[in-house]
C-alpha cells in the first residue's frame, strides 16, 4: 500500500501565521506539524509516499523531508496547484500510484490512540473497499458526517450538513483499495467548487464497501487548522511527552521502530538534533534504555 500526505490549502483560519508560510510547516510543539500524520502513515507500515503541497511550499517540504532514505521510505513530490479539494490528490497522484492501494492523510491531522499501530494495520490490510474513522465531536456540522448501523457499516455520509444526522465526524486519514483512482477519476466538483472526499467515501459506502472504525474515548483527534486547536495539540503533545518521557509524532522513532533503520542510524538523527529534548529521548531509544 502507498500513501499520500496532503499539505497544500490556504490555511486562511490561520492569517497572518499562513501567509508566508504552509500551515503544516508550523511548529506542534517541537516538531513541524506535517511529522503527526507522516509518523502515522509510516505505523501503518507505509514506506512509499507522495507529498502533495502548494507550488510555493512544496520547496520547504522537500527541503525538511528529503528523498526519506534517512527514514527507510521513499518521499516523491508533487503540486496542487490550487486547493480544488481533498480527492484532488488521487488526480494529481494517479501516475505515481499505478492501480495500487492508498491511504490519505492530511497534513493538518493529528491523531493519538491507544492501540493506533493495530487499527492502522488492520485499515492497511483490508484486500478491499475503503476503511475511514469517526469520531465524536460537539461540532459535527464542520466536517464529513457519517450515520452509522450496530454493525459498523456506514448508512449515509454528508459533507459539512446544516442538520447533521449524527455527532461522528470523519477524520483526516482514509485507506481506500486498487479502486480508488477509478473512482476518484468519476468524482464531479461540488457546490462549493471542491472535488469532495466525501464523495468519494460515498461511492463506496453505495455499493457496501465503506467500514466506519470508531475512535472512542481513549482517542484524541486534533484538525490544527485554527489557533485554538493548534494551541491545543501543543499542550497534548507537551503533556503527554514530558509525563511519559515517550514520543509523539517522530518519524525517527517510528521509522527505528519498524525496523527500517538501525540503532547508529538513529543515534545520527538524534546526534543532529543536538541539544534538543527530542534528541535526548532517541539517544535514549538507540541505547535501548527506552522499551
Ligand atoms: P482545510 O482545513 O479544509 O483547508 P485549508 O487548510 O486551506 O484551511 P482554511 O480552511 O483555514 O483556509 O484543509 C484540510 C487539509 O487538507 C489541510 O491540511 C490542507 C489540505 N488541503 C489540500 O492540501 N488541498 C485542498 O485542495 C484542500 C481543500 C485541503
Amino acid at each position: 500500500m502507498k500513501g499520500i500526505l496532503l499539505a497544500g490549502g490556504s490555511g486562511t483560519r490561520l492569517h497572518p501565521m499562513t501567509l508566508a508560510s504552509s500551515k503544516q510547516l508550523l511548529p506542534v510543539y517541537d516538531k513541524p506539524m506535517i511529522y503527526y500524520p507522516l509518523s502515522v502513515l509510516m505505523l501503518a507500515g507505509i514506506r512509499d509516499i507522495l507529498v502533495i503541497s502548494t507550488p510555493a511550499d512544496l520547496p520547504q517540504f522537500r527541503r525538511l523531508l528529503g528523498d526519506g532514505e534517512r527514514l527507510g521510505v521513499r518521499f516523491t513530490y508533487a503540486e496542487q496547484p490550487r486547493p480544488e479539494g481533498l480527492a484532488q490528490a488521487f488526480h494529481i497522484g494517479r501516475d505515481w500510484l499505478a492501480g495500487e492501494a492508498c491511504a490519505l492523510a492530511l497534513g493538518d491531522n493529528l491523531i493519538f490512540a491507544d492501540h493506533l499501530s493495530h487499527l492502522l494495520r488492520e485499515a492497511s490490510a483490508q484486500p478491499s473497499g475503503a476503511t475511514v474513522f469517526a469520531y465524536q465531536v460537539r461540532d459535527p456540522e464542520r466536517y464529513g458526517v457519517v450515520s452509522i448501523d450496530g454493525a459498523g457499516r456506514a448508512l449515509d455520509i454528508v459533507e459539512k450538513p446544516a442538520v447533521p444526522a449524527s455527532n461522528w465526524a470523519v477524520i483526516g486519514l482514509y485507506f481506500y483499495d486498487r479502486e480508488v483512482s477509478e473512482l476518484a477519476a468519476r468524482v464531479t466538483p461540488s457546490a462549493r467548487g471542491e472535488l469532495e472526499i466525501t464523495d468519494l467515501n460515498r461511492m463506496y459506502m453505495q455499493s457496501g464497501r465503506l467500514r466506519v472504525q470508531r475512535l472512542g474515548r481513549g482517542c484524541a483527534w486534533l484538525d490544527a487548522g485554527t489557533p485554538d486547536s493548534l494551541l491545543q495539540a501543543a499542550t497534548f503533545v507537551q503533556t503527554i511527552q514530558s509525563r511519559q518521557g515517550m514520543l509523539v509524532g517522530c518519524p525517527e522513532e517510528v521509522a527505528f521502530r519498524m525496523g527500517w533503520i538501525d540503532a547508529d542510524r538513529l543515534r545520527a538523527h538524534a546526534h543532529a538534533l543536538g541539544k534538543t529534548e527530542l534528541g535526548r529521548v532517541l539517544t535514549a531509544l538507540a541505547d535501548g534504555e527506552i522499551a
